[in-house]
């Protein structure tokens, strides 16, 4: 039995005067909302941290990073290390999110590194898929997943299914409002499901896979539904206290 998990992703989004009214409403909506049986991850911007730690750290929600550095410390100017994360009281940490694979740069080996250093740490890792709507467009869609899946599969299949969370995020679908549809979604899952089970990974049943990409409060249920859909990474609608905690209710549900 694989436990839901809804994530926040903040990106880079507040400040810490609208960062405590959201965390004001989000600990008073906590207690109504019975969640117990789901994983609720927020994942703030570095700098808000240790804010984020002193207000939820008696409420079950557990803090995520949004990144870190692939390297243990030392000379890398302006990164974060996955020991300073759980200093600071981090589980989790997001890793290749599409919007640092793109816009950064990051690729399949330098996503695979920071697995491993975040496992290393103890730190749980959500580490993120998806293609593009070109790849999608050009049929690619289960070559780009595959590649992405096969650089961190070995990792996969030596941490604790617990902590190693999969991510499908479709491009597409990322702050557009296009969610992918729950068959559509279904499908990618099943797939990378079967593809870490095809790559050795014994435990690949037991590994969650949330989607990701446009998951509103109306689109949670319908999506959490389907059986290899675990939960979900959860943008511009972890923002918004009330969204963020119907999303969990439709997690806890489902
Ligand atoms: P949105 O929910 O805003 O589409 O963002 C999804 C995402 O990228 C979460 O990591």
């Amino acid at each position: 039995m694989r436990k839901p998990m809804v994530a926040g992703n903040w990106k880079m989004n507040g400040d810490i005067v609208t960062n405590e009214h959201l965390f004001t409403a989000i600990r008073g909506g906590l207690e109504r909302a019975s969640i117990a049986q789901v994983d609720v991850v927020v994942c703030p911007p570095y700098p808000y941290l240790g804010q984020a730690a002193a207000w939820l750290n008696d409420t079950g929600v557990v803090l995520g990073a949004q990144n870190l550095c692939s390297q243990p410390n030392g000379a890398f100017t302006g990164e974060v290390s996955a020991t300073m994360l759980s200093d600071l009281g981090c589980g989790w940490v997001i890793i290749g999110h599409s919007e640092r694979r793109t816009i950064l740069g990051e690729d399949d080996e330098l996503v695979a590194r920071k697995v491993e250093i975040a496992l290393a740490e103890g730190l749980g890792v959500i580490v993120c898929v998806g293609e593009s709507l070109q790849e999608r467009d050009a049929g690619v869609t289960e070559a780009v997943l595959g590649r992405q899946v096969d650089a961190f599969c070995a990792l996969a299949g030596g941490a604790a299914a617990e902590r190693f969370v999969v991510a499908y995020e479709p491009v597409w679908a990322i702050g557009t409002g296009k969610t992918a549809s729950p068959e559509m979604a279904q499908a990618a899952h099943a797939f990378i499901r079967a593809r870490l089970a095809s790559g050795g990974v014994g435990h690949a049943a037991d590994i969650r896979i949330l989607y990701g990409g446009s998951v509103k409060a109306n689109n949670a249920s319908s999506l959490f539904g389907m059986p290899d859909i675990d939960g979900g990474l959860i943008g511009g609608a972890s923002l918004v206290a009330d969204d963020f905690l119907n999303i969990c209710r439709a997690a806890q549900a489902a």
